[in-house]
């Protein structure tokens, strides 16, 4: 007799995990031969079976698999939108444009507007700004804990001053207690950008709860992962139909991919200039993107999600393991920390090489890198040092001393729960023989 779906669907499931075992299962670590990644994805049968079985659906666009992560992903913040967007990078253009949304009458975002911002971060984080004709203002930021300095930022705030668009960086909380203050007392946006920070605790509450808009990325190096993938959460329903309107094509239609008529009025409503009764799913509200998912990424992302306490805890025990090895190095580096009442599920384990340690950054990650051990860059270093940023409409606090100086002297090593102990245990045995060659 021939198999229904459901039977195949089993099989096929567990030739998966065969597939899985196989392939992926027994990956073994020989220290000096094997690379130590700094970042990575970390897996099991269950993500590729998702995947497998959202591929059969053959629905491909967002479906049952996205509005599954969608509903969990709003949960886990306790916020009650969550939108899944095709990388962290849309999500930030998209959060900082549902900003501008007529929706939100006097308080939209205009050309011209000022936006607190940083150097020493990721450029899509401030390209939004930028792209949308406003003002980035640049503010520098603190060694040890690489984010943005909490006496500069009241300094930076003018009379054009409308939103603070600031990422924790690496994982690690920044002052949200001055920042609330802030936007509390010049009517600001404040947006979060947690893509380096998914898990992240500040006062025992979760980052991306503290912000009117907050973002996150699921590329293979951040804490959950889709390949490619992000999302925008929001509490607020105006930002919410915005956020859904914009990365839908700009369209005012809110029905599901598949639905007709969810509104009740597809074909009565009048709209615009437009006939009366002119079909709602071809009536734009905003200026709009494309900026969805697959279901496919949606469905790896609801089993990443049902590990991420567990990656959060490794993240955690493996930037304690770091602090270990490095506590005796601590005349050569300044060593990262985080700020009372925050709890950063790490991104990374940030270092910077001191003035006087005898050696350079491009020395020591050199060595390392010679040694199988990876290191990354505080990615752009200073941005306005980058050729794209040359020309750009922007105000700057001060001489942004301390982000010129990361540039220069800070890298990072991974936290990432495919960072075993071994790995990190040769790697700070890499480190000791740096070391020795050293002259006294
Ligand atoms: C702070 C920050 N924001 C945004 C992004 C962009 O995310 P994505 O790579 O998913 O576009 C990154 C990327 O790593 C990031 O580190």
């Amino acid at each position: 007799m021939s198999k229904n779906e459901k039977e195949l669907r089993a099989e096929i499931a567990g030739l998966v995990k065969d597939f899985y075992d196989v392939k992926f299962k027994d990956e073994f670590y020989i220290p000096g031969e094997t690379p130590v990644r700094y970042a990575g994805r970390v897996f099991d049968e269950t993500e590729l079976q998702a995947l497998v079985d959202s591929s059969l659906d053959f629905w491909l666009t967002s479906g049952r698999y996205t509005d599954e992560f969608e509903s969990e992903f709003a949960d886990l913040f306790d916020l009650e939108y969550a939108f899944l967007t095709n990388s962290g990078s849309s999500a930030n253009l998209l959060a900082f444009s549902a900003l501008t949304s007529p929706l939100l009458g006097d308080r939209k975002l205009k050309p011209g507007d000022e936006v607190i911002s940083v150097a020493a971060g990721f450029p899509t984080t401030v390209n939004p700004i930028i792209q949308h004709g406003m003002v980035p203002v640049f503010v520098d930021v603190e060694l040890g804990t690489y984010n943005i300095d909490p006496r500069e930022l009241k300094k930076a705030i003018g009379p054009k001053t409308r939103a603070i668009f600031l990422a924790h960086t690496l994982g690690n909380p920044y002052n949200l207690d001055v920042i609330q203050e802030l936007v509390e007392e010049y009517n600001l946006w404040f947006i979060e950008d947690c893509c380096d920070a998914l898990g992240s605790k500040y006062n025992g509450k979760m980052l991306g709860t503290f912000g009117h808009i907050t973002t996150c990325s699921f590329y293979p190096a951040h804490h959950i992962t889709m390949g490619e993938g992000g999302a925008v959460l929001t509490d607020d329903d105006d930002l919410a139909r915005a956020v859904r309107s914009i990365r839908d094509w700009g369209r005012d239609c809110y029905c599901a991919g598949g639905e007709n008529n969810t509104c009740g009025k597809r074909f009565s409503g009048q709209y615009g200039t437009l006939p009366k009764g002119y079909d709602h799913k071809y009536v734009y509200s905003h200026i709009g993107y494309n900026l969805k998912a697959t279901d496919m990424q949606a469905a790896i992302g609801v089993e990443q999600l049902k590990k991420l306490d567990g990656f959060i805890e490794r993240r955690k025990e493996n930037f304690r393991l770091w602090t270990e090895g490095f506590k005796k190095w601590e005349d050569k580096f300044i060593l990262p920390y985080a700020i009372e009442g925050s709890d950063p599920a790490w991104f990374a384990y940030p270092v910077t090489v001191k003035e006087d340690a005898g050696f350079t950054r491009t020395e020591f990650t050199d060595f390392l890198s010679q040694n199988l051990v990876e290191t990354r860059n505080l990615f752009g270093g200073n941005l306005l040092r980058q050729p794209a940023y040359f020309d750009i409409e922007k105000r700057v606090v001060g001489d942004l001393k301390v982000t010129d100086l990361i540039m220069h002297q800070t890298f990072f090593l991974g936290t990432f729960p495919g960072l075993t102990r071994d790995k990190i245990i040769f790697s700070l045995s890499v480190i000791e023989k740096f070391m020795e060659r050293l002259p006294l």
